[in-house]
């Protein structure tokens, strides 16, 4: 293969041919193919993007690069959701043990952290003992036993997003829609899916904070999915503040807890409820949306999709003393809360900077090989739109000994913002579009 060719033709705006993205694919799947080239590529789709053929091919090869799950003679439809990443966006972690209470098999396989967004396999990870690299073996087993496993790219599965997905983290190459594309979906198609749910993020906190670059994603996605014969739907949702109150990875976990106990924000319980709903009637489970969205609600309220998670975190080798009791999780030695200093009513200006300002802590990657602490993060008191008075406890920043704790109270104060009492603050939707193929 002729790395430099290849590199130059991209760089040149031409689409590549599907030998050449094979090649590429498999080299530096294979280690033949250096980071620095693959960077190169990847910085050139970043800027000419891609064409239809030339992104089948792409997404066709990444799902190649490894094993693709053998799933066969496991009885029931499957299913699964993924989003493209947001600031507390925790929705895969109560919404799976959920949708298999009803029914249905979820095979998750998940992203870590990606910029300045949390991501699912990092969250699971941050439960002691927690494993989410799984052996297809393992995968089938958790999966046949509880209607639920999480795992993540390995070196067997989907190894081309392990490696370009990590890349792409550390050299700003995100927020591309061929990339984004091509990585969910090699990922969801390994999985052998009846149904997928993808939710596209609009708004600050988003990596395409411009609904119309979303709905173009969506559109991408779904001529992607069409083709490789897999049903989608794609939902539009808001990311124009933190979902939830809590960002960081055992935050998170308590709350997906909360919501798994029937209890928890609103804006997570809708989306687990909208999602799992509309899987369940993709998949035959439910009659209709809103029987779809009952049923997952009742097994929040029950105990049925707690009893799921508590059977796939003993099963993936977690402990499950959290289950009872969300207070044994690990937790951050110091809290620090901040104060409102004058009254008005509470904004977000730009909900990237809450991401930021957990990573500045220790709760996301600088590097490639850095290692997350799990019990950092924020945990709001406040959320959009709420009236607020001076000294009223705003956000709990949970950090270790002080350390980024300055950096991440500068990106608190971008990401927040008290407005004047003035008209009523009008809440944008949460969940703005859904769209099918
Ligand atoms: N989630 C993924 O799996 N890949 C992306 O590129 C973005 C979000």
């Amino acid at each position: 293969m002729d790395v430099r060719r290849i590199l130059a033709t991209k760089r040149d705006g031409q689409a590549l041919s599907k030998a050449d993205i094979d090649a590429f694919i498999t080299g530096y799947v294979a280690g033949d193919v250096r980071d620095y080239e693959a960077s190169a590529l990847l910085m050139a789709i970043f800027m000419v993007g891609m064409e239809e053929d030339e992104l089948f091919h792409w997404t066709g090869a990444m799902l190649r690069s490894g094993d693709v799950m053998d799933l066969e003679g496991i009885a029931g439809q499957k299913a699964d959701k993924h989003s493209t990443g947001g600031v507390g966006d925790k929705v895969s972690i109560p919404l799976a043990p959920a949708v298999a209470a009803c029914g249905v098999r979820v095979p998750m396989v998940s992203g870590r952290g990606l910029g300045h967004t949390g991501g699912t396999l990092d969250k699971l990870e941050s439960i002691p003992g927690f494993r989410t690299a799984l052996d297809p073996a393992t995968f089938r087993r958790v999966l046949e036993r509880t209607g639920v496993a999480f795992g993540g790219q390995t070196e067997r599965l989907v190894p081309a997003d392990k490696k370009l997905y990590a890349l792409r983290d550390v050299t700003g190459l995100v927020a591309s829609i061929p990339l984004m594309a091509s990585s969910i979906l090699s990922k969801k198609l390994a999985e052998g899916l009846d149904a997928l749910v993808l939710d596209v993020k609009f708004g600050s906190g988003a990596f395409l904070a411009d609904p119309e670059r979303g709905a173009e994603l969506a559109r991408t996605m779904l001529g992607l999915t069409e083709r490789f014969g897999l049903p989608a739907t794609v939902f539009q949702t808001s990311m124009g503040q933190p979902l939830g109150l809590a960002v960081g990875h055992t935050l998170e976990i308590a709350e997906s807890l909360a919501c798994l106990a029937g209890d928890g924000p609103a804006d997570l319980r809708e989306l687990v409820t909208t999602f799992g709903g509309e899987l369940l009637v993709a998949c035959g489970a439910a009659e209709d949306l809103d029987a779809g969205r009952g049923a997952v609600a009742a097994s929040l309220d029950d105990g049925r999709a707690m009893d799921v998670f508590e059977r796939v975190v003993a099963e993936q080798g977690g402990d499950t003393a959290c289950i009872a009791d969300p207070g044994a999780l690990p937790s951050a030695p110091d809290v620090e809360t901040i104060v409102a200093e004058e009254e008005g009513v509470l904004l977000f200006a730009d909900c990237c900077a809450v991401g930021e300002a957990v990573a500045v802590l220790g709760g996301g990657r600088q590097r490639l090989e850095d290692e997350i602490d799990p019990v950092v993060g924020v945990v709001f008191h406040k959320r959009a739109g709420e009236r607020v008075r001076a000294g009223d406890a705003l956000v709990e920043i949970h950090h270790r000994d002080g350390a980024g704790l300055p950096k991440c109270r500068r990106h608190l104060a971008r990401a927040l913002w008290i407005d004047e009492i003035g008209e009523a603050w009008e809440r944008p939707p949460l969940v703005l579009s859904r769209l099918t193929a």
